[in-house]
């Protein structure tokens, strides 16, 4: 008995150690890190938590923002001056590139600032303060709730709590977010600035060097930046784009560090981390291993072939889908990696024993039987994930039918009469034909279709789709007549529609795809997709505070303090240090890599591979100026330990004294289960080195103009 016991508390406090949070794991909350300014410091941190966070005045938090809705930038001049990543600026850089100005393909470098480009759609958010509001959006809760209740009363509390915050206007915008699955809420509150002007970028030779064949690679050459600035009205406040706006003054910049990055330097990543699943059971992660990956990676390198083949064949289709196929390619291949590491690390198994002891403890406690629980909510959700996972990577990825869509849309009653809002039409079919290519989207259809033939359980294929697949034996034939008939492949029809063709917009074949597959996947997948997640959100909640409560029991209050929420694009600090690694055995990856290597990889025959004469010229005669590092060669990107994720793209790197020294941009391909599981051993952020920027800036861009407004540690 007593034998037993020791056994399996041995077994508890190894396996704690598997899911508590290790060195440099973790993505913590600012407003929070005083309780891990010790351990930053130990380190090598030479900073205080009130330098990375702080209300009442200037602090690093200050000099970060939400670049979209997906990327983090950061300030670097007092002039409103901002670097973000050459990927999270891409779709601007390439709204403004044409044939005659292929900017993407030259890169562009405004010489003045009447001459930065303005961009419609694009903001930048401030966090001006976090807190955490628990009461505040539970209140009026009761354990008898229905988890449907529950829902309700968070959002009430919730809208009314932003309301609150935001009513003196000016920029203010807020959310409420949920962390440790709803265990505790905090309030976010932003100031977000319209007017931002792109102020540079590198031709995508240098900028997305290596394109997609190093994405999510280590050793790495990409120059992966651009540059913005923000404006604001005459008080620094929030205005829409005018010319009579100002550059915008920051509470704080970052100072430059040129001195240079080693191995074992303290590095710290402040940025918007987008999301994490660190906590998930063992049935989640072998439905993304086993099934979700796996078949959504299949119909992606089906799409992505097809795009690629026509991208090669003209310089025009290879501008319109230049940013499409970027966004496909990069999930497309992180899965990849992600599968890969998930089985190398057996999480799958791991998690199994980890929760087989988890059970033992949970004996007797409010946590019993809650690992089942879990287990049969995944099984009766798998089919339905399933269905879901391969309706959004095939009908939802058809253009022309999405197009179909949102002109159907435009379709309203008003006061009894049928009405066609033109302008709105007029603009969607602007952007939808500037980047869309017909023989792309129909051989993708078919591709796909076929696939959903094959792959698609009988029960999960709507009637509409069974009848169509009667009628045209496949569905490549399917794929003919729908795009060699729908109205919507013609511009001009489409300019003339008025409120008269309802009739034959909604019985258009794209049109009807499109919405005989959402009327199916309405009626018969959400509803059960929605009740199955919202009892796993719910069993999550308690699974959450049970691990903490677990850890604790195992390890004391230091078990509890080693979790950190789940990423949830609000603002984070990892902390780590510059780091090589083993991606095999036999092979060491060092930490960082020049521009010997961007000449190693040079091949003009090769689209990804080929960089611009210029820095080739550069090269030869070692004009680096004063971009060199101790080796003599120009330093280009570097890895570190820090535990980051989509969201981080763009993110300052710090060093100890929080002067800025790169740029993150992406994580090693070994590595990229670190959304499920961080292993410290493996798991790399890839950073590109500020003096790389600084180097381009000055020797490819011609614009060093810009450093008089930087400020660079001595
Ligand atoms: N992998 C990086 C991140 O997830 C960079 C992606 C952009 N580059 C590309 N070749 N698609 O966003
Ligand atoms: N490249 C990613 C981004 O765009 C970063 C990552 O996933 O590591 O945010």
């Amino acid at each position: 008995m007593k034998k037993t016991f020791r056994t399996i508390l041995a077994a508890v406090v190894a396996l704690a150690g598997t899911v508590t949070a290790k060195a440099d794991e973790g993505m913590w909350l600012p407003s929070l890190i005083s309780q891990r300014i010790a351990d930053m410091q130990e380190k090598g941190f030479r900073l205080d938590a009130d330098d990375i966070y702080n209300i009442n005045q200037a602090s690093l938090k200050d000099a970060v923002v939400l670049f979209g809705r997906g990327c983090t930038g950061e300030l670097v001049s007092g002039e409103g001056l901002l670097l973000t990543n050459h990927h999270c600026g891409y779709s601007q850089i390439q709204q403004h590139s044409s044939v005659e100005h292929d900017y993407l393909r030259d890169g562009f470098w405004a010489m003045s600032r009447d001459e930065e480009l303005p961009n419609k759609g694009l903001s930048v958010s401030f966090l001006d303060r976090m807190e955490d509001v628990t009461s505040v959006i539970l209140n009026g809760y009761d354990p008898n709730m229905t988890e449907e209740e529950r829902v309700a009363l968070v959002k009430k509390n919730s809208s009314a709590l932003i309301e609150e915050t935001t009513k003196a206007g000016n920029g203010l915008r807020a959310t409420v977010e949920a962390l440790y699955y709803g265990n505790q809420y905090f309030l976010f509150v932003y100031r977000e600035y319209n007017d931002v002007r792109l102020v540079g970028a590198p031709p995508s030779s240098i900028g997305k060097f290596g394109g997609d064949t190093d994405n999510w690679m280590w050793p790495r050459h990409t120059g992966d930046f651009s540059m913005f600035r923000i404006y604001a009205d005459k008080d620094n406040n929030p205005a829409p784009y005018s010319k009579d706006n100002v550059p915008y003054k920051p509470k704080k910049f970052f100072r430059i560090s040129t001195a240079g990055v080693q191995e074992g330097d303290f590095t710290f990543i402040y940025g918007f981390p987008g999301s994490t699943k660190e906590y998930m059971h063992s049935e989640g992660v072998r439905y993304i291993e086993e099934l979700g990956d796996p078949h959504k990676i299949a119909l992606r390198t089906l799409r992505l072939d097809i795009m690629n083949r026509h991208q090669g064949q003209s310089q025009k289709v290879r501008i319109q889908y230049s940013s499409k196929n970027a966004n496909v390619s990069n999930a497309w291949k992180k899965w990849q990696g992600e599968v890969k590491g998930i089985r190398k690390m057996k999480t799958v198994a791991t998690k199994q024993e980890y929760e087989k002891a988890f059970a033992s403890w949970a004996k007797g406690t409010e946590y019993e039987g809650l690992i089942e629980k879990i287990a049969a909510l995944y099984e009766e959700l798998e089919p339905y994930a399933f269905a879901t996972d391969y309706y959004s990577e095939t009908v939802r990825t058809i253009e022309l039918a999405n197009f179909a869509m949102s002109m159907a849309r435009l379709f309203v009653i008003k006061d009894d009469v049928m009405s066609f809002d033109k302008t709105r039409a007029a603009e969607l079919a602007e952007s939808f034909y500037k980047d869309w290519y017909q023989p792309i989207d129909q051989e993708s259809f078919a591709a796909v279709m076929t696939q959903y033939e094959k792959n698609v359980p009988e029960e999960f294929k709507p009637a509409y789709y069974k009848a169509q697949m009667e009628k045209y034996g496949n569905a490549q034939a399917w794929a003919d007549d729908m795009f060699g008939t729908s109205l919507f492949t013609d511009k001009a029809k489409v300019s003339e529609l008025t409120a008269e063709d309802k009739d034959q917009v909604f019985a258009d074949p794209a049109f009807v795809f499109f919405n005989e597959f959402l009327k199916w996947y309405s009626a018969d997948v959400q509803p059960q997709t929605t009740r199955l997640n919202r009892e796993l959100d719910l069993a999550y909640r308690d699974y959450m505070r049970g691990q903490m409560d677990f850890a604790e029991a195992t390890d004391g209050p230091a078990g509890r303090e080693a979790f950190y929420p789940d990423a949830n694009l609000t603002l984070r600090v990892a902390y780590g240090h510059i780091k090589g690694y083993s991606p095999a055995d036999g092979v060491y990856y060092t930490p960082s890599s020049t521009i010997k290597g961007i000449m190693e990889k040079d091949n003009p025959d090769i689209f990804d591979y080929n960089i611009p004469q210029r820095l080739r010229d550069i090269y030869a005669q070692k004009d680096y100026g004063r971009w060199a590092d101790a080796s003599g060669e120009v330093p280009v990107c570097f890895i570190a330990t820090n535990h980051t994720t989509g969201g981080n793209s763009g993110s300052p790197v710090i060093n100890a004294d929080g002067d800025l020294i790169g740029l993150n941009f992406d994580r090693v391909w070994e590595g990229t289960m670190s959304d499920i599981v961080f292993d410290p051993e493996i798991c790399r952020n890839i950073a590109l080195d500020v003096r790389y920027v600084l180097f381009t800036i000055e020797k490819i861009g011609g614009a060093e103009y810009l450093f008089n407004e930087m400020v660079f540690a001595e």
